[in-house]
């Protein structure tokens, strides 16, 4: 898969290790910056990123700031961006598979390196299972989202 990763100041020490992570993974990686720990805003980071998501030039993405939080709630403004801060490996599958969450948001002051590696892993290995044999319930509460959504 394509995918996009940016970051702000707060999240750009992590960004390195995110960037391998998705490689190691057979993934390609989007890099959006930021580049420094010099201060930017983190909704400009979330809007780079939810472009290309909006457009199909990548099929996820991964957000980075300091908690995770403030660049998850700017990427949410935007449709068709399914953003949620997960610094566990369940949330991070489940988000995927449940609800169809395309962008992980990862605080890079909450998170150490081997949880946001597993925790990348979950995220990126997880599949949406709604459209499976049983498991409807889920399609039909993602409609219900998109439908708020509109
Ligand atoms: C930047 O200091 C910090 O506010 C930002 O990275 C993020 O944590 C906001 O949610």
């Amino acid at each position: 898969m394509k995918i996009a990763l940016a970051c702000d100041h707060g999240g750009f020490p992590l960004k390195g290790l995110v960037a391998e992570t998705v490689r190691r993974l057979g993934h390609t990686v989007l890099d959006l910056g930021t580049d420094s720990d010099a201060p930017v805003d983190y909704p400009d980071y979330a809007e780079k990123l939810g472009r290309l998501l909006q457009t199909g030039k990548a099929e996820r993405g991964i957000l980075l700031c300091g908690s995770g939080v403030g660049a998850c709630i700017a990427a949410n403004k935007m449709r068709g961006v399914y953003a949620g801060v997960c610094h566990d490996t369940y949330s991070a599958h489940q988000g995927v598979e449940h609800d169809d969450m395309n962008v992980l948001c990862l605080g890079a002051r909450i998170i150490g390196p081997e949880l946001a590696r597993e925790t990348v892993t979950a995220f990126l290995n997880a599949r949406f299972l709604g459209n499976d044999p049983g498991q409807e319930r889920h399609a039909r509460r993602v409609a219900k989202v998109r439908t708020l959504e509109s």
